[in-house]
């Protein structure tokens, strides 16, 4: 689920992005599916993050410590920057939708910008060798 929901996310934050430069009200729905998206995504990879031995926090017992897991490229991306990078975005994307309900569709556009770079940069496309993962 939480790989299929990144599908829905890019596609609603897309769409989202076009409305709100061209000023279409339309985004005040999309907005708040968008957002529901990203927080059951948010909830799953915490779910995913404090369970899994191999590619979440447990990562810091296992390998011995912060220090060796920051060493490691495998192991940095997923206790730090997949999800440093997604709350961010998850963030932005939740006060994004507070700007279209007061139709500040100008603030909207830059923050829905900046997270679909943060999303692009922080999923783990099946192209990023280490750390690959599926398209589907
Ligand atoms: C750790 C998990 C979550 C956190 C930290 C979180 C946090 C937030 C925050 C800060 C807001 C904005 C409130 C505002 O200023 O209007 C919000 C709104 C909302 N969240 Fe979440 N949320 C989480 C999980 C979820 C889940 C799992 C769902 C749905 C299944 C969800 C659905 C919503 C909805 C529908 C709104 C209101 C949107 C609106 O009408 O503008 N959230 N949440
Ligand atoms: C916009 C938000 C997010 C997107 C688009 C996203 C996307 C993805 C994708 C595509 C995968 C690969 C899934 C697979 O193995 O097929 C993944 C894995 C993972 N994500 Fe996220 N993610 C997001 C937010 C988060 C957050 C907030 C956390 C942590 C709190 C998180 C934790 C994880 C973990 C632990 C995995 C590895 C799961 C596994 O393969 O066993 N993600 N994420």
């Amino acid at each position: 689920m939480h790989n299929i929901l990144r599908w829905v996310i890019l596609i609603l934050l897309l769409i989202a992005l076009v409305q709100s430069f061209t000023k279409n009200n339309s985004v005040k729905k999309v907005s708040l599916w968008l957002l529901i998206s990203a927080h059951i995504t948010l909830i799953l990879g915490l779910f995913q993050y404090f369970n899994s031995e191999t590619v979440g926090f447990h990562l810091v017992e296992n390998m011995g410590g912060f220090g060796n897991v920051m060493k490691d490229g495998f192991a940095r991306f997923w206790v730090v920057e997949h999800i440093t990078a997604m709350i961010a975005a998850i963030i932005l994307i939740t006060m994004a939708r507070g700007k279209t309900k007061k139709e500040n569709y100008n603030a909207a556009k830059w923050l829905y910008l900046i997270a679909l770079v943060l999303i692009m940069a922080a999923v783990p496309w099946p192209f990023r060798e280490a750390i690959a993962r599926p398209w589907l």
